[in-house]
């Protein structure tokens, strides 16, 4: 089931999604939509748990009522034999929660114009590129990723699902000024989780318990997560995605690009890495 990727006004995506489009682009967002939005494995799963839990008062049962992909659903998905992103979305009642890793200038206007609360994510992209390369492995719906190498190269050249992973961090943060967006970091949720759901209460207007809070936390920890059946993707079926290659929550560390970088590959990244940034005011923790 490996296909190219193909295009979607030039960002390389599946070919599923981009038959899917004309539905995602006529998405009518409801104004009580919250948005997930990240690059691809930036932390989408653990903030989708996390807000999740923060929507149903920290009640862990009721977050295990279905798998985080139907409860968070991902607009742009299509795939055969499964539900839409759009077709989940509408079965969903409100407030919802919908993921997407669409570049900012991609997503359907509707969001806007409706005013939708967005929390972006971010992570820095040695840690990206090489979460991606396992995920390639696991999930079958990208083309064989090839060498780490050869995937480095992939990703720089902004030829991985999504594109230009630049593009996305940077795109996403300048319209942080304009709209109702919180920007956050996977780093910072690793090193400090209760400040970062904090700051997530202060941007939805809402209030837990410390009790609830402290649940929260440990109800979304790596460890509870990855032995969860309805966050840790085992549910989907072993075609779409090998466990056993890797899996889907493999590590959940900062720093792991460090156990497979060559020097050579890391003193590339880090000049194409300057290059690309040169101008933003955008800081990633790459430690
Ligand atoms: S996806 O497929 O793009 O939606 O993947 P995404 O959920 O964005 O990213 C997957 C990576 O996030 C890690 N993860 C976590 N890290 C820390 N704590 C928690 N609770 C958590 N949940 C998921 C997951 O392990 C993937 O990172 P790597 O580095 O591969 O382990």
């Amino acid at each position: 089931i490996r296909e190219e990727l193909s295009s979607l006004h030039g960002i390389p995506l599946y070919k599923s999604f981009v038959e899917g489009w004309p539905q995602v682009e006529a998405f009518q967002a409801r104004p009580d939509d919250l948005l997930i939005a990240t690059y691809p494995k930036s932390g989408t799963t653990w903030l989708s748990e996390i807000l999740d839990m923060i929507y149903h008062d920290g009640d862990v049962e009721k977050c295990r009522r279905d798998a985080i992909f139907n409860r968070v659903p991902f607009l742009e998905m299509k795939v055969p034999e499964m539900p839409s992103g759009i077709e989940l979305l509408e079965k969903t009642p409100s407030p919802r929660l919908v993921k997407t890793h669409l570049p900012v200038h991609l997503l359907p206007t509707s969001f806007w114009e409706k005013g939708c609360k967005v929390i972006y994510m971010a992570r820095n992209p040695k840690d990206v590129v090489i979460s991606y390369y396992y995920f390639y492995q696991m999930a079958k719906i990208h083309p064989d990723p090839g060498t780490l190498g050869k995937f480095l190269e992939t990703f720089m050249a902004g030829k991985a699902a999504y594109g230009s992973w630049y593009e996305h961090v940077q795109g996403w943060w300048e319209k942080r000024q304009e709209k109702q967006l919180l920007y956050l970091f996977y780093e910072d949720m690793k090193k400090d989780p209760w400040q970062e759901v904090r700051k997530i209460l202060r941007f939805l207007g809402k209030e837990v318990a410390e009790g609830t809070l402290a649940r929260i936390l440990h109800h979304t920890s790596f460890q509870e997560m990855k032995k969860n059946p309805a966050t840790n993707y085992e549910t989907i079926p072993t075609p779409m995605m090998a466990h056993s290659l890797s899996p889907f929550l493999r590590k959940g560390i900062s720093g792991d690009w460090k156990n497979h970088f060559t020097v050579a590959q890391n003193e590339c990244f880090d000049q194409h890495y300057r290059e690309h940034m040169a101008g933003c005011d955008l800081c990633f923790q790459m430690e």
